[in-house]
């Protein structure tokens, strides 16, 4: 892969305090030197998670996730490698050279995203000019701020509207054609894929259009709902109607409503209910819980009452459990029949939509009635069914409180534990204690002066050339080398940005460990022991070239020269 400069993104990552970053995403709490939480990449109770404003990393003792500022934002917020750059240099206010090869990749899919946000542009302006659509979102109570804020348009009737506004050349065919606006015949021709619809663009997590839903206004005509095709920028089981907006309209998202419909969620906010979201006519992913749990803690899914609804349901709950962290909760919604979130909120208004939110169905409570529905809880025979379907599920549950709950429940319900039975049940991995019990293994000089400029890289600054440490035959003396050089080129360099240019080798897990250990003592005193070290090396390698020139002398002899060094040599060691 193409990189961006090292110094440049040395240069971000000094520029970053990834305290902030984390903190806008992961509440962090001070603790001594640095800051901790409870780890967001894996399910604990106790925080091992660390953030360190001096290192400018963090790290889990529990599951070893670490990193900088722009690996947290890639794992955290799922950004690509650009992504997280460009975020982070924006907050910065730093422009990011752009002469890499991902120039080409992202000019490519930058002209894609324009090829949509034109389009979506002339879908608004031909929603103005066209009665026919207009009064089409009058009767359904779409009011000009909701049209607004969806950016919702109009696909004009005929074969070739778009085609003839926007694929005015053959570059701009092709990136209409790769973002699904076009289809084709038997003949090859290409044509408007979207005619006579309702469209609504679906916005990406940057709020930038990559798909659309179009809807006929006609109520005959079929399909009621035409989607985007999947496209390089448009995944539909990744992405939620409605997000963008949901983010924009609300600081601190408290819980998402997940509905099914473009018109559901566009009803809801119509209503002030800011916080809907819709998955594309499809099932609920794991994808999709995730960003749900990413965004929200409690997540409320609706779904009609009837059969269809009911499957959809128990998918979701499939795809939630193993996301259920403590802290997270989940309910289930059953509309009455003939009803969706749209026409409740029209005839209830918000008050009547939360009262029905109110009393949805807990996570606990629909997986327990589930599994329950077809086996007689009064004998013996169907508590052990109970049990054995249960076990599978409540064994996806993160270790925490919930899953305790549920097993308790299940024991309730069935007289049968599942917690001893159940293999899948994970141990919690053993955490990291910060005050060693076992005494640290004896160091060898080379590592202790890396673990000190992991501590402290611009310790390396107090070191001047010529570096006789470099030519100590032992372990590790290469990378020390390394590090030293690195530091004296960028004297501000952090921890973490120091650890990123190792990422791909072979010392990287080494390294990170030394960087992660909270060195005892205070900065005046890693100064010291650093230059006592280095000072101890440097006698090492004296040392080294006295045994050299002592074995020459035995092999066969040393010149003048060789012994006016020993001789020099020998009175420098007693020094
Ligand atoms: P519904 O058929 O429940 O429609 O489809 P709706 O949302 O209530 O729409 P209105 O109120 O009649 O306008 C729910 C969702 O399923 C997908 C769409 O995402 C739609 O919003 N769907 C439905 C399709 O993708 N294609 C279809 O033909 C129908
Ligand atoms: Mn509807």
């Amino acid at each position: 892969m193409a990189r961006l400069s090292d110094a440049f993104i040395d240069d971000l990552l000094a520029r970053t305090d990834i305290v902030e970053v984390i903190n806008a995403r992961v509440p962090l709490k001070r603790q001594g030197k640095e800051y901790s939480a409870r780890c967001p990449f894996h399910d604990e109770r106790s925080p091992s998670f660390t953030v360190s404003p001096v290192k400018q990393f963090y790290h889990c003792f529990g599951c070893g996730a670490h990193g900088t500022a722009i690996s947290f934002l890639m794992n955290y917020d799922r950004l690509e490698f650009l992504d997280a750059v460009d975020d982070l240099a924006r907050r910065a206010g730093i422009e990011v050279p752009r002469e890499t090869r991902q120039h080409n990749e992202n000019s490519d899919a930058k002209e894609l995203f324009a090829a949509l946000e034109a389009a979506t542009q002339f879908f608004q302006k031909q929603l103005a000019s066209s009665d026919k659509a207009r009064a089409y979102l009058d009767r359904r109570g779409v009011d000009e701020r909701i049209r607004a804020q969806f950016a919702v348009g109009y696909a004009p009737d005929g074969f070739s509207a778009l085609r003839d506004a926007l694929g005015t050349d053959a570059r701009r065919m092709n990136l209409l054609e790769r973002v699904g606006l076009f289809s084709k015949n038997d003949k090859g021709n290409v044509y408007d894929k979207f005619r006579d619809r309702v469209m609504f663009p679906i916005h990406d997590r940057r709020g930038r259009p990559i798909a659309f839903g179009g809807r006929v206004l006609d109520a005959d005509a079929s399909p009621k709902y035409l989607n985007s095709p999947e496209t390089a920028l448009f995944h539909k089981g990744r992405e939620l109607y409605g997000l963008w907006q949901v983010r924009q309209a609300n600081s601190r998202i408290e819980r998402l409503i997940v509905v099914e419909g473009y018109m559901d969620v566009v009803a809801l906010f119509e209503h002030g209910v800011t916080q809907a979201v819709a998955t594309l006519g499809t099932a609920t992913t794991p994808d999709h819980a995730e960003l749900l749990f990413r965004n929200a803690p409690d997540v409320y899914f609706c779904f009609d009452g009837d059969n269809a609804g009911r499957k959809a349901a128990t998918r979701a709950m499939e795809s939630v459990l193993p996301r259920m962290r403590d802290g997270r909760q989940a309910f289930f919604l059953f509309l009455p029949e003939g009803e969706d979130p749209d026409t409740l909120v029209r005839a209830e208004g918000a008050p009547g939509f939360d009262a029905r939110l109110q009393q949805a169905t807990p996570l606990s409570q629909f997986l327990f009635d589930s599994l329950a529905a077809d086996v007689n809880l009064a004998t013996l025979d169907g508590k052990a069914r109970l049990a054995e379907r249960a076990k599978p599920m409540l064994a996806q549950i993160p270790d925490g409180a919930f899953g305790d709950l549920m097993r308790q429940r299940l024991t309730e319900l069935t007289g049968v534990g599942a917690r001893e039975s159940a293999p899948t049940t994970h141990v919690p991995a053993q955490r990291a204690h910060r005050s060693p019990a076992v005494p640290a293994p004896r160091r060898s000089l080379v590592r202790s002066a890396i673990a000190l400029l992991l501590q402290k890289p611009a310790l390396a600054l107090q070191l001047s050339p010529p570096y006789r440490f470099v030519a100590l035959r032992q372990p590790g003396v290469e990378l020390l080398t390394e590090l030293v050089a690195l530091v004296s080129a960028r004297p501000d360099i952090a921890t973490g940005a120091l650890l990123e240019h190792f990422a791909d080798r072979d010392e990287a897990p080494a390294l990170q460990k030394l960087a992660s250990h909270e060195m005892p003592g205070d900065e005046a005193r890693w100064h010291d022991e650093f230059l006592d070290t280095m000072a101890q090396i440097d006698r090492q390698v004296l040392q080294q070239r006295i045994d050299e020139l002592q074995a020459k002398q035995r092999d066969g002899g040393l010149d003048e020269q060789d012994k006016s060094e020993l001789r020099a040599l020998l009175a420098a060691s007693m020094r």
